[in-house]
């Protein structure tokens, strides 16, 4: 199979260009809530409209590729009451979102393993997918129970299913079978809320992406968030495994 986008490392992006990816660990709505003694899902609520400054702040700094963590695979831990109010959640944003979405020219992608949601958000989640496959503008993907293992194991049986007479794998086989294989890997993360870890999040793509760690809390993160993150992105040197030396360019 041939892929656009096989590893990002294999050639230096230009100094001082626009990251193309973009991927989110959006963490602290928990935290936002509680210091204003409001319930946690006032946090997640006031998130769900960052994420619509943050989508529309990429569009304009030229940003192709978005990816937010929205659900982990691990967060069916919470308490009931809160995973039942994240999903109530995510079909009203889907509901009142993907009309929105088409009309900017976004195309909206939700990668994780969606079989375990009601029906009626894998419906919605369909129905978003297929109305706006078309659009370029942006590629705009939930991770939504989603996990960095749970994603390198699925590829690798999907490889196998592929390959019924076996063989070895090797990453560019893995890396075609990925959930996010239509997209280049990341060159920026960002974690807000002031953890650093990765939570199960990209783990294969992420592989040389810059990390970048805020304390601010989701609920709080805006445009001028993110062009500190971008500014922060333009002042390192990505040189996946060369010497400084070696990337002098013409
Ligand atoms: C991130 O915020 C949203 C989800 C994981 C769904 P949190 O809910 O984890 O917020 P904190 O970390 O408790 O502040
Ligand atoms: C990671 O945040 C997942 C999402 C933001 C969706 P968590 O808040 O669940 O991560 P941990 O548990 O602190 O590592
Ligand atoms: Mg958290």
């Amino acid at each position: 199979m041939i892929r656009k986008f096989f590893s990002s490392t294999a050639s230096v992006p230009e100094a001082a260009a626009i990251p193309r990816h973009v991927a989110i660990i959006m963490d602290g709505n928990g935290r936002w809530a509680k210091k204003r003694l409001l319930p946690r899902v006032a946090g997640h609520q006031q998130g769900v409209e960052r994420v619509r400054d943050v989508v529309q702040a990429c569009i304009e700094r030229g940003v192709a590729y978005l990816t937010l963590f929205a659900f982990s695979s691990e967060n069916w831990r919470r308490p009931k009451e809160e995973v039942s109010k994240l999903m109530e959640l995510f079909v009203y944003a889907l509901e009142r979102e993907v009309g929105k979405l088409h009309k900017n020219g976004i195309c909206l992608k939700v990668v994780g393993d969606l079989g375990q949601f009601n029906p009626r958000l894998q419906e919605l989640i369909r129905e978003g997918e297929t109305l706006t496959a078309g659009n370029s503008r942006l590629t705009l993907t939930v991770a939504a129970n989603y996990g960095g293992r749970w994603d390198i194991l699925n590829a690798v049986n999907a490889w196998l299913k592929a390959h019924p007479e076996g063989g070895e794998i090797d990453e560019a086989g893995l890396a075609a079978h990925l959930a996010t294989a239509y997209a280049p890997e990341p060159d920026l993360f960002i974690r807000t809320g002031g953890e650093q870890r990765v939570s199960n999040f990209l783990l294969w793509q992420l592989a040389y992406a810059e990390l970048y760690f805020t304390d601010t809390l989701w609920p709080d993160f805006d445009g001028q968030s993110l062009d500190q993150a971008i500014a922060w992105y333009q002042r390192r040197e990505r040189r996946f495994g060369r010497t400084s030396e070696q990337l002098v360019r013409h």
